[in-house]
């Protein structure tokens, strides 16, 4: 059996987790592969808005198995928190949730490391999330992260080596620390790996590759966008991990020949938050339209997103990176009212044209080149078959799909788990 991949094409918050929730009945497992609680993952059902943050989006359909990878980086207290709000809402989430015992902890001084880099940058801040994502990677690479296996054996030690280390480094960089503040914060991390220690910690490469040989079916989650990996994304203007496809097989320990479809999820328009280039950036009127209509507001910080128009340059790019073999294409009904929707073609650099994203993303430099469609001038929101779509949406999806060269699956045409249309083509395991 194949492990199927859902990540996201853009800068993140493609709705990642809505899909996720609408394909979980067709797998028997669910593993989020990378990232940390920087992701905010929002569902919708029932009436019901739920946002997930290191819980992968398979916990809420029956009967599924889910797995935090080792590539995801973990909070605890965070953890802690969101899995207990689970829990009073009624999943049984110890029996459906198992954590991977390599996943890296973040501890509460990287938290405050995350702080002191990003103020040490400046003006050339990266506008993070705060949650100590990137120095908990960064000592995931340079080999002194603590794992969530180490907790298990001798941890008080290794923590206190840790702390130390990071404590000198932030007193090198200038940073106050008030350790009142940070005692308080270990004694809540320290009782949040006692709750963790209630779940299944697991040998979880083992346990999937195991599952697959069984002939269960996976759902790889992933967190962020192909925009934000530290590889391949607008660097240094990313997230620590590789959310890119091979993301998932050094995140779960699956091997390439295993991974099957790739669903790549973008938006009928484009979004990034925090700093970095954004060549269709609208700061007009279009883009608060933009933003108004589709909530664009961070799930996580609540920042505002910076909205713009669907950068077709970029998506093949990001196609090409991840080997995407469906696409799926979100909040198309943000654009039910507008006359004419633009799409950038290629970007002209220096009096040329190019469809490639090139190395440097220089929005000064980049003049993005549009096409212009009709509108469809309909609300879409309550459609759920294919063949009632408005004929100039029909024409835009179309034109995607020459464009990008990629099928077009899904449309997600509102924020609840029932907006959702599935086409004839979509090439996806029945539902159990
Ligand atoms: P993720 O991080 O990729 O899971 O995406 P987020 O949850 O951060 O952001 C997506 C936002 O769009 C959430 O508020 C969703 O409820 C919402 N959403 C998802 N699909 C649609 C859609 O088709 N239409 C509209 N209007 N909203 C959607
Ligand atoms: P989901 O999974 C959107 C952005 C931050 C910042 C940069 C680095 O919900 O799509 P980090 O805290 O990771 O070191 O921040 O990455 N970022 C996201 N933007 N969606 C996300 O996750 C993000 N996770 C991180 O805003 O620009
Ligand atoms: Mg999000």
């Amino acid at each position: 059996m194949k492990a199927d991949v859902l990540l996201g094409l853009q800068w993140g918050d493609e709705g990642k987790g809505k899909v996720v929730d609408v394909l979980t009945p067709r797998y028997d497992v669910v593993a989020r592969f990378q990232g940390g609680p920087n992701a905010g993952h929002t569902l919708e059902f029932e009436g019901k808005k739920y946002v997930l943050r290191s819980i992968p989006s398979g916990v809420f359909q029956n009967g599924n198995l889910n797995v935090i990878g080792s590539g995801v980086v973990l909070d605890p207290v965070l953890f802690a928190e969101e899995a207990k709000a689970l829990e009073a809402s009624g999943v049984n989430l110890k029996e459906v949730l198992k954590i991977a015992k390599k996943a890296h902890l973040i501890l509460p001084t990287h938290r405050l490391l995350d702080a002191a880099n990003e103020s040490a940058k400046g003006k050339a801040k990266i506008g993070t999330t705060g949650k100590g994502i990137g120095p908990t990677y960064t000592d995931k690479i340079s080999r002194n992260g603590l794992r969530l296996g180490d907790t298990l054996n001798d941890f008080e030690s290794r923590y206190k080596v840790a702390r130390e280390r990071h404590l000198g480094m932030l007193k090198s960089m200038g940073a106050e620390v008030d350790m009142e503040v940070l005692e308080k914060n270990e004694k809540a991390f320290m009782d949040a790996i006692d709750y963790i220690k209630g779940y299944e910690i697991i040998d979880s490469e083992h346990m999937l590759n195991k599952l697959l040989d069984g002939g269960q079916s996976i759902l790889c989650e992933g967190a962020q966008g192909t925009l934000l990996d530290v590889d391949f994304g607008s660097y240094p203007f990313v997230t620590s991990s590789n959310t890119v496809c091979a993301g998932a097989c050094t995140g779960l320990g699956v091997a390439p020949r295993r991974i099957g479809e790739v669903f790549g999820i973008f938006k009928a328009y484009c979004t990034r938050v925090g700093s970095g280039p954004f060549p269709t950036e609208l700061f007009d009127q279009t883009g608060q339209t933009l933003r108004d209509l589709g909530h664009e507001y961070g799930a996580v910080t609540g920042r505002e997103r910076r909205c713009g128009w669907i950068d077709l340059v970029a998506l093949r790019y990001a196609i090409m990176i991840n080997g995407v073999t469906q696409l799926i294409m979100m909040k198309s009904d943000v654009l039910d009212g507008f006359d004419t929707i633009k799409a950038c073609v290629a970007y002209e650099i220096n009096g040329e044209i190019t469809r490639d994203f090139p190395y440097t993303v220089d929005d000064d430099q980049i003049k993005p080149v549009y096409a212009e469609l009709p509108g469809w001038k309909t609300d879409m929101t309550s459609i759920s078959d294919e063949s009632r779509l408005p004929e100039n949406f029909k024409a835009y999806i179309e034109f995607l799909e020459h464009e990008l060269d990629t099928p077009i699956s899904i449309l997600s045409v509102g924020p609840d788990r029932q907006q959702t249309i599935v086409r004839e083509k979509a090439v996806l395991p029945s539902v159990k």
